[in-house]
């Protein structure tokens, strides 16, 4: 073996162990290993996780906040606008650096696999085309997924659909779309079918904005379903946001769900955007845009997160962490039941590996050796604290190690550690 975890904490597993690797991939999980190896890491009892996947997210507007202005509404509608201007403007050079500053900052928090959406509705799609570069300068680090995403609709636009296939053959690794902006419902289903029929000429993913709207109107998720169930495409397919269900009435929910499940498709909720751009024209009472989080996951729909924005017109906050991310919808998605809490880390692994579509997602044996520690003792203590990544390790290498902050409280002459781990 070339590297050995010394006293893991794995989520799934009762007691501790030791984890082998050799040539990148796991080779060994049990519960003591007597032999050594040249590199031997000290987990020292904290929960080994596998990376997080940070599933939706905009690395072509991140860290672009107040630039050319500041969204003074915080509305979406004004966060389009502002977004329309810059995209006009931004350089390759922007977008690059924008874009890999913010994957370091997901990397340090523990993120290896990313799924990034590109507008592709700039004639040169150099957001694209950055993205893409970057997706192959970074691959032995990190694994990028590329969404070619038609921010201002298809139909919209004068040859949209042929800018979006033009996008696929340059690289996009997944279909997207947007169809409650095209101007009529008709449109709308015709975007949809649209993708589909993209996925399946080039083999691709298909991951679609979907009702990202407070309007309980709004009714492009039984579309998608319904193609993803009679196209054979089931867990190939993802709906983002699909925010419109938090007010969609109960009935039709109802059987709505069963649908999604029996499509086998995946939901991303975007905790940070949703909250903050769905329902903020209601007055009060407000309600608050979050997809039905609860229910789906109860109901066994694979859901997973994303961070959508990070410092951009749409959110002027955030720093990539998908614990952050998971703690905000603990509070605002009612999901604090104990059962409830045991299973949310799932919607930043393994929840999230499958809508990644990667089959060796995991800690098991002869899988890729991607891991990371995290500076607590089990999944619920990692949410609460938003714990660091001590170490995030892809195929064996450490490409990341943290050095937790100490803290010392003066009183009464006496130094007292202050340390919120229990
Ligand atoms: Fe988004």
């Amino acid at each position: 073996m070339d590297v050995i975890i010394r006293n893991a904490k794995l989520r799934d597993r009762d007691g501790f162990c030791d984890i082998g690797i050799q040539k990148g991939v796991f080779t060994r999980i049990q519960e003591k290993i007597e032999e050594t190896a040249p590199e031997e890491i000290d987990a020292n009892f904290n929960l080994v996780s596998p990376p997080f996947v940070e599933s939706h997210v905009h690395l072509d507007s991140a860290l672009t906040v107040g630039d050319p202005r500041f969204n003074e509404s915080g509305t979406l509608m004004e966060g389009i606008e502002i977004w329309g201007k810059k995209k006009e403007t931004i350089t390759k050079e922007e977008v690059k650096d924008n874009a890999l500053r913010t994957i370091h900052w997901l990397m340090g928090n523990g993120v290896l696999k990313i799924r990034t959406h590109a507008d592709s509705t700039e004639p040169d799609l150099k957001t694209l085309e950055v993205l893409l570069e970057i997706k192959e300068s970074m691959r032995d680090y990190v694994d990028i997924q590329v969404v070619a995403f038609p921010q201002d609709g298809i139909f919209t636009l004068n040859r949209g659909d042929q800018l979006l296939e033009e996008a696929v053959k340059m690289g996009a690794d997944v279909i997207g779309g947007i169809p409650q902006v095209e101007f009529t419902r008709e449109d709308g289903i015709r975007a949809i079918k649209y993708a589909f029929e993209l996925a399946e000429r080039y083999d691709k993913l298909i991951d679609i904005h979907t009702d990202e709207t407070g309007d309980p109107q709004s009714r492009f998720l039984e579309v998608i379903a319904k193609y993803a169930l009679e196209s054979g495409l089931k867990e190939r397919v993802s709906a983002s946001h699909t925010t419109a269900m938090h007010n969609y009435d109960n009935d039709y929910t109802a059987k709505l769900i069963p649908l999604l499940k029996r499509a086998q498709i995946n939901i991303i909720t975007n905790p940070f955007s949703n909250s903050l751009l769905q329902n903020r024209l209601d007055g009060y009472p407000r309600k608050r845009g979050h997809t039905r989080v609860d229910q789906l996951l109860q109901a066994g729909v694979n859901v997973s997160i994303g961070n959508d924005n990070i410092m951009d017109p749409f959110n002027p906050m955030g720093k990539g962490s998908m614990l952050q991310a998971l703690y905000f919808i603990l509070h605002t998605g009612h999901l604090s039941g104990i059962h409830q809490i045991n299973r949310l880390l799932d919607l930043i692994t393994i929840n999230a590996g499958k809508t990644f579509h990667d089959e060796s997602y995991g800690i098991e044996i002869g899988h890729p050796a991607d891991l990371i520690i995290l500076d607590a003792k089990d999944d619920r203590e990692a949410i609460r604290l938003q714990s660091d990544c001590l170490y995030l390790i892809r195929r064996g290498k450490v490409l990341l190690e943290t050095r937790p902050a100490k803290r010392i409280l003066h009183l009464n002459g006496k130094d007292y550690p202050v340390d919120f781990r229990i």
